[in-house]
């Protein structure tokens, strides 16, 4: 009986390495590692470098397939493409968020269909943390605290400081924390006046816009408190037109964020006083996480990136020159 037991064992093996069985071998070395990444757009050239980042990381493995949908800046689009990808049958998903807020439903959703997720740049306002695995991005109030640091170290205590606002997209944590920086420093400081606060939705075409609008009656400004690179650019040209000084020994000191290669080079070039680093090159560090998530090992809830700041004074042209975004 023990015999025949053992060939019954044996047939069955056969037929089913045969394919006799209908049952077909795994064969995980053939099929890729399918991953939904939902980008939030392509507004700036962080955003373009960050993308870039992303995709090289998993383009060099041909054990990774990315998906990539850009999301053109709009939360329902994000929402449409992470439902794409549970009917797909992606293994995991990564999501770049627009906003905050908003992000529950569709977490559960994911959660539900047992997808693996990660939040990388900005970050999700969710009353349940375990929705996703780790949140890998930038400390962006750090940044803030950065730029209001060395704008304490500019003005002196007895003048009165006029500061432009430019921020970008409402309800993202990049705008979120960069604006509180700014708001508890000038809270502290009575001689700190916030003139105006516009909304350039991280673009250089609106900041242009609302720049130009603004300065046609507005032409008191001392600092420019711009909250990314692109706005900069669009508000210097703005600057420029209306004939007003700015940078080493202009009218208005320019605080920007992201400190790409070209605002490094206008802050080398005496333009731009302060360019305050958001590094966009964490696509290695995200794949380095999801292969942790895949060898069962831990991962931490909170990864940020290594960041600093850059003056005129501590930056020279081959720095500028290596810049890789
Ligand atoms: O979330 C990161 C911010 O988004 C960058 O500062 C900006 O350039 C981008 O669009």
């Amino acid at each position: 009986m023990k015999r025949f037991c053992s060939l019954l064992l044996v047939f069955a093996l056969l037929f089913a390495m045969t394919g006799c069985l209908g049952i077909r071998p795994t064969e995980p070395s053939d099929k890729p590692y399918v991953i939904g990444f939902s980008q939030v757009g392509s507004e700036s050239d962080w955003r373009v470098a960050n993308t870039k980042s992303v995709t090289a990381a998993f383009a060099s493995d041909t054990g990774y397939e990315l998906i990539m949908e850009n999301a053109r800046q709009e939360q329902e689009n994000q929402f449409a493409a992470v439902r794409r990808f549970i009917l797909e049958g992606v293994d995991f998903i990564i999501i770049a968020p627009t906003v905050e807020e908003g992000w529950d439903t569709i977490l559960q959703e994911i959660r539900d269909a047992k997808i693996p997720v990660i939040i990388v740049d900005r970050s999700v306002a969710v009353d349940d943390d375990n929705l996703f695995l780790t949140n890998i991005g930038s400390d962006f109030l750090r940044q803030g605290n950065l730029a209001v640091e060395w704008l304490e170290g500019e003005i002196p205590a007895d003048r009165t400081a006029k500061i432009l606002h430019l921020q970008g997209t409402i309800g993202a944590t990049a705008q979120i924390l960069r604006t509180k920086a700014l708001e508890d420093a000038a809270a502290k400081h009575s001689n700190w006046e916030i003139t105006s606060q516009l909304y350039g939705d991280f673009t250089e075409a609106k900041a242009y816009e609302v720049m130009t609008e603004y300065l046609k009656t507005n032409k008191e400004i001392d600092v420019l408190y711009s909250e990314n690179d692109n706005m900069t650019f669009g508000a210097m040209r703005a600057l420029d037109e209306a004939g007003i000084s700015y940078g080493n020994g202009g009218q208005v000191k320019i605080i920007t964020f992201d400190a790409t290669k070209e605002a490094l080079q206008y802050c080398h070039d005496g333009k731009i006083n302060l360019c305050v680093e958001c590094n966009p090159m964490f696509g290695p560090q995200i794949k380095q996480l999801i292969e942790k998530y895949r060898n069962g090992e831990e991962i931490p809830k909170h990864v940020y990136v290594d960041e600093s700041a850059y003056t005129t004074q501590n930056i020279t042209q081959d720095f500028v020159d290596s810049r890789a975004y």
